[in-house]
């Protein structure tokens, strides 16, 4: 269970964290000053914590200086009043991952702490390489499986590169281990201690995307209402992950290029010069080469990601790998389930080796996580897999953002569809169509409950009601 440490001297916000948290399954403790925190942090490592910046006593400052000592890479939400976003940089400056200013909503809580344990996550679950440590692995531990004559060469090269501040570009298809490997080169380097942050580069508007990384300043631009801390800023001294960096637009390509060489970059709308001392580790699925010829990425920042390239295989590629891989996720899924799966029946086996595994190791996961619960014994038999390709399983986004891109291409094929069918009598637009089925789905889904409906679309009991009216839906409820 992960714990969340809350820090603050206002009663009333400490038992609404300590609840807001504890329902969503989280292990929660609290105090009310930084003495008593520093206490609390020297005999229990958290997960995540959330720090008041003014408190009598010791202030938020301090405490954090104190907590960053013992605890390096626990991320830390610095709590502080509207109007005070200077300090809140100060927080950032001296390691707190985010600041959260009061009074906040329960949407901007879960959105930054969500972040910030899923970087803790990253950072803790130390990734090991198969003849690197010799100490048996801890729990936490993530392993890379494979004794392939190329994940040799992949082993041997993080070998080489992990320790030394060069850019390293990883490449290879989807679900092959590439963000696996830059959590091993980020365990195995001189920053282990400091941030690791990954960034996604795909299906994120541009100035967004910007701003993401580089911060902006008040007023940048609409909708800029305080300062922000990009990524960039954040991460100095740390490792930068740019996860998908194919889909970076030619124009934030440019500003990553300069950064990189400089070690420089000014916030948007900002005319300061800010330093940043950033690794950078990326990873494409693209063929940034081709990319290259047509003009959608930089010729000079490819040469400069490339100096130090590891191309993961695809998993049809290495076969022999298969049973090893198997065998770590069935101890993995035992664990997680509670189950006592033992081996894998020939037959299984055979089937495993023979399929083609597009979606690489990814897919075997997966595979591997269902027959482990459709098994109900001690034998995977041949039964328990579903990877005929026939089989059109939902495909297993690796993201939120890969989930929106995909998404969005599924409504690009649905769109001339709808143009056609528009303008009728009550569907005076697309988005009435769109919003005439999605209320309709959504209504025979809770089974008619109104209630349950309005919330999970995010609007008003009202406003259902009168969509509901509009497009003349109809339900036994509808007096309810
Ligand atoms: N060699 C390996 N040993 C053990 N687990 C692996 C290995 N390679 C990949 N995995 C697991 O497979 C899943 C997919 O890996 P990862 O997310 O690193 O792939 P990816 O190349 O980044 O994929 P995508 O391009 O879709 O983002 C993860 O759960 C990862 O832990
Ligand atoms: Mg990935």
């Amino acid at each position: 269970m992960e714990k969340i440490l809350i820090v603050d001297d206002d009663e009333g916000l400490v038992h609404f964290l300590v609840r807001f948290f504890s329902k969503q399954g989280y292990g929660v403790s609290s105090c009310n000053d930084g003495k008593t925190a520093l206490e609390l942090v020297d005999h229990e490592s958290f997960d995540l914590i959330l720090l008041d910046y003014k408190m009598p006593g010791m202030n938020g400052l301090d405490t954090l200086k104190a907590i960053r000592r013992s605890q390096v890479r626990t991320p830390v939400i610095v709590m502080t009043a509207y109007g005070t976003t200077d300090t809140a940089i100060e927080a950032m400056k001296l390691g707190a991952y985010d600041y959260l200013l009061k009074p906040f909503d329960r949407e901007e809580l879960k959105r930054l702490a969500g972040d910030a344990l899923e970087v803790n996550r990253l950072m803790k679950d130390t990734v090991s390489i198969p003849g690197f440590s010799t100490r048996p692995p801890q729990k936490g531990t993530v392993r890379i499986i494979g004794n392939h004559r190329w994940m040799q060469e992949v082993y041997k090269l993080i070998g080489q590169v992990a320790g030394k501040d060069v850019t390293i570009l990883i490449t290879g298809e989807s679900g092959t281990g590439k963000e696996l490997v830059a959590r091993a080169i980020y365990h195995h380097s001189h920053r282990k201690d400091k941030l690791f942050l990954p960034v996604n580069c795909a299906a994120i508007p541009d100035t967004l995307f910007e701003s993401e990384l580089f911060g902006h300043e008040r007023g940048a631009f609409t909708g800029a209402e305080r300062t922000h801390i990009g990524k960039f800023e954040r991460c100095h001294g740390g490792t930068l992950f740019f996860d998908e960096i194919g889909d970076m637009s030619l124009s934030t390509q440019a500003k990553v290029l300069r950064t990189l060489q400089y070690g420089e970059f000014e916030r948007l709308g900002g005319t300061q010069t800010i330093r940043a001392d950033v690794r950078i580790l990326a990873a494409t699925n693209k063929n940034l080469e081709q990319a290259v010829e047509q003009g959608r990425f930089r010729e000079d920042l490819y040469w400069r990601l490339k100096i130090i390239a590891i191309h993961l295989p695809p998993l049809r590629e290495r076969v022999e790998d298969i049973p090893a891989l198997a065998e770590y996720f069935i101890g993995h899924f035992n664990e997680e389930f509670q189950t006592s799966v033992r081996h894998m029946a020939d037959g299984a086996m055979e089937r495993l080796k023979s399929y083609s595994w597009p979606g690489n190791v990814r897919e075997l996961e997966n595979c591997i996580k269902r027959a482990v619960l459709l098994s109900q014994g001690d034998v995977i038999l041949e039964e328990h897999l579903r990877i005929d390709s026939q089989d059109r399983r939902p495909f297993q986004y690796s993201s939120r953002d890969q989930l929106l891109a995909s998404i969005e291409g599924r409504l690009d094929e649905l769109i001339p569809d709808l143009l056609e069918l528009s303008s009728d009598k009550i569907h005076e637009s697309i988005l009435d169509l769109v919003e005439d089925a999605l209320v309709s789905k959504v209504l025979k889904l809770c089974g008619y409950n109104q209630v349950k409906a309005a919330r999970m679309l995010g609007i008003s009991r009202n406003t259902l009601r009168h969509r509901m009216k509009k497009f003349q839906i109809f339900s036994s409820s509808n007096q309810a």
